[in-house]
């Protein structure tokens, strides 16, 4: 991100005055107090930080500006004083504000981390739970029963929870296990957005986990057949949904209301789907919100990574194709709950910067934050920008992963799976 673009040129400091949109070059980022090296100034003591710190010119932005630069060059009264080589060029209370950020910064990657040490709990369980069902173990319905349970309490302890997007290391386990977790997770977003009651939750949790249970009882060469199935092979696969209950109805305990969603799982408002073509009103609401987080995850974890949409192209298409097959009100809600720019979608800022949605405040889902690239900045310690904070940043646009240059590709490491999680304990951003 170096040289001149478009309208771009270069000022002295002495022009510079709040309203201008400047982006700082040659300047180490830990050697300036500024969050990033492209902002807005917003008073004249950021321009006698920039003399401070002996920068004489900056770039300026005049797309992103508020006002041009001043024609006549504007001195200092300020005394400067030269800076001795090794020495930090500012006095320490010019970096407090930029130490307070990196400490948001601090919680946000704590955030994330007990995110994935659940979500990865989680995902042992649903292994184990489905294992435990497919060898014939009728007790299985006791450790769901708790397991869903905790999990949909989980996602109601707190109005400001943090949907995130994780990035596993370990990716051994069966696609299987994933996609049960994650539409269970996503299912409980909305379901939670839509104000379910707990025993709602917990059946929602429940029919999620076990809704492709019916899958155990279809020949591997045809479940994992590549290319196109025949008219044959489809009616098999279809079969799916009867075999789920007949699994899950041998134990009693199993709630009626998550047996629906087993069922009711491949039926579409508009009477096209299967097994029964119901209509709109006879599909339950807990089937129509299930259908919805399932749909969203088919397209953007495909079987093969490479055809998968990318969460900002996922929406745009159910928001824009599906409205009938989908249910409207419950589709707008997810919409909602996710943002326009759901986390792992990479965009590129109104500074030129590109970023990588990484979480979502549920409670605020238009100001996600992002993962921002930074040459400057080792991948490890990256920035991450709360756009519900820095609001001189705006979106302009997101991109394909596939646009990007192999550099920001490896910094931002888009997932090729997936994966959401929330974090409830995170700390109330207000
Ligand atoms: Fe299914």
């Amino acid at each position: 991100m170096s040289g001149l673009k478009n309208s771009e040129y270069l000022i002295e400091v002495d022009r510079l005055r709040p309203g201008v949109f400047i982006r700082l070059q040659g300047v180490p980022w830990y050697r300036h107090p500024f969050l990033t090296s492209s902002f807005r100034i917003k008073n004249f003591e950021q321009i006698e930080t920039l003399r401070a710190l002996n920068v004489e010119k900056v770039i300026c932005v005049p797309n992103e500006s508020l006002a041009p630069p001043l024609d006549v060059p504007r001195k200092s009264t300020a005394k400067i004083r030269t800076v001795l080589p090794g020495e930090n060029p500012l006095p320490d209370d010019y970096y407090d504000e930029k130490k307070k950020r990196i400490d948001i910064l601090r919680e946000k990657k704590a955030s994330v981390a007990r995110a994935i040490k659940k979500y990865s709990l989680s995902l042992a369980q649903i292994e184990n739970l489905m294992r435990s069902i497919s060898r014939g173990n009728d007790h299985f319905i006791e450790d769901a029963i708790q397991f869903s349970s905790d999990l949909s309490s989980y996602f109601l302890e707190d109005s400001e929870s943090i949907m995130h997007v994780l990035n596993l290391q370990d990716d051994s386990s069966d696609s299987l296990y994933y996609h049960s977790l994650n539409v269970t997770v996503l299912s409980l977003i909305l379901g939670r957005s839509v104000g379910l009651t707990d025993t709602e939750m917990h059946n929602l949790a429940m029919g999620a986990m076990f809704h492709d249970i019916g899958k155990s009882r279809i020949e591997k060469k045809i479940l994992h057949k590549k290319g196109r199935l025949t008219k044959a092979e489809q009616k098999i696969i279809q079969k799916h949904p009867f075999y789920g209950v007949q699994i899950l109805s041998k134990n009693e305990k199993f709630p009626k209301e998550a047996m629906n969603i087993v069922y009711q799982h491949h039926e579409r408002c508009d009477g096209r789907g299967y097994p029964k073509k119901l209509q709109q009103d006879m599909i339950s609401k807990l089937s129509k919100i299930f259908c919805i987080a399932n749909f969203y995850d088919g397209l953007i974890n495909k079987h093969d990574h490479t055809k998968s949409y990318s969460p900002y192209q996922a929406l745009s298409y159910m928001f824009s194709k599906c409205s009938g097959v989908l249910d409207k009100v419950l589709l707008s809600s997810f919409i909602h709950c996710m943002g326009i720019y759901p986390p792992g979608t990479i965009v590129i800022l109104n500074n030129d910067q590109i970023g990588m949605v990484v979480s979502v405040n549920l409670a605020k889902p238009l100001a996600p934050s992002l993962v921002l690239y930074d040459p400057q900045i080792p991948k490890k310690e990256a920035l991450i920008l709360d756009l519900g904070r820095e609001t001189e940043y705006e979106i302009i646009a997101s991109i394909p992963p596939a646009k990007l240059s192999k550099e920001v590709y490896e910094y931002l490491s888009p997932r090729s799976r997936i994966t959401y999680f929330v974090d409830p304990d995170s700390v109330s951003e207000k």
